[in-house]
């Protein structure tokens, strides 16, 4: 029988130790502070922000948001990361990304102060994170690591393929995959949209991670018999709904789980990690900038 990843229910487990965190912050004084910074119309960037913010919430950890008009120069945005930066009550600060095309995601990035930059995306943290010394690592990876250990998959000396090769999730992914540590280990290869025969390459995987925005390209016929199938892809394509779309993932479910040993569904699967791990960095934040030693989940 194929196992089918409950992200909801790991993530549950993550909130339910954050949670002892945030008593013991509490206890110290401290309440945990997430900003959120949007600056864009997509809808999916909307309903991506609003859900962060009801995981704080959730939590009872302060979460602030902040919209700025999609067209309002640079300076704007800069200001709000210059003011959050500085506020002793926020401790994590998220930019939604991607900012419009005529502010460089990049030096969004950099303009947020590392410590705290709960997405992991300031080079100072993606420097720490390929060093082996990560200080916040990216939440969706980091996920993508909890998802595998609570399915009792081993990634020491498994062949993990991440398919794609974004900043966001595949490059950190692989780095995550390679560390000496647990979730590391693994020999990991990288595909991206210039591989050539990727299905050669994901049939002598143990673990496929496809992470590349493309609507079922990973199916049965590309997974090793008895694989861990992890699907990132969460992509808006057109169907018969009351919204006129559907959610799919990177995998076509159907067929690969008719092979894997173990899978993740699209909704309900990586997405309710990424915003758990969302709120562990912000609780690592706010234990380290308080110095208030806590036991992270
Ligand atoms: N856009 C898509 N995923 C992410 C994410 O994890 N963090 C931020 N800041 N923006 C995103």
């Amino acid at each position: 029988m194929t196992h089918v990843i409950d992200g909801n229910e790991v993530a549950d487990g993550v909130r339910e130790g954050l949670r002892d965190c945030i008593d013991d912050l509490e206890s110290a004084g401290v309440t945990p502070g997430l900003a959120t910074v949007l600056m864009s119309d997509d809808p999916a960037s909307e309903t991506y922000v609003s859900m962060k913010q009801r995981a704080c919430e959730d939590l009872g950890i302060d979460g602030s948001h902040h919209e700025l008009d999609p067209d309002a120069p640079a300076d704007e945005l800069f200001d709000v990361v210059d003011e959050l930066n500085d506020d002793p009550g926020v401790h994590g600060i998220l930019v939604q990304m991607p900012v419009p095309d005529h502010i460089e995601n990049e030096a969004v990035l950099r303009r947020i102060d590392p410590i705290k930059d709960v997405d992991g995306f300031h080079p100072e943290n993606v420097g720490r994170l390929v060093a082996g010394d990560a200080r916040y690592k990216p939440c969706t990876p980091h996920g993508v690591q909890k998802l595998i250990e609570a399915a009792d998959v081993e990634t020491e000396g498994a062949h993990a393929v991440v398919v794609g090769r974004s900043d966001i999730v595949g490059k950190p992914m692989a780095n995550l995959l390679i560390q000496k540590a647990p979730g590391g280990n693994a020999t990991t290869t990288v595909c991206h949209s210039r591989t050539e025969d990727l299905g050669a390459v994901t049939r002598d995987a143990d673990i496929v991670i496809a992470a590349v925005g493309v609507p079922e390209l990973v199916d049965g016929s590309m997974i090793a018999a008895g694989a861990t199938v992890i699907d990132v892809g969460v992509n808006r394509v057109d169907a018969d709904t009351e919204k006129g779309y559907e959610l799919v993932g990177d995998v076509d479910f159907e067929s690969a789980r008719e092979r894997a040993g173990a899978i993740t569904p699209v909704p309900g699967g990586v997405g309710p990690m990424t915003i758990a791990m969302l709120m562990y960095n912000t609780v690592k934040a706010a234990g380290v900038q308080e110095d208030v030693a806590i036991d992270l989940p």
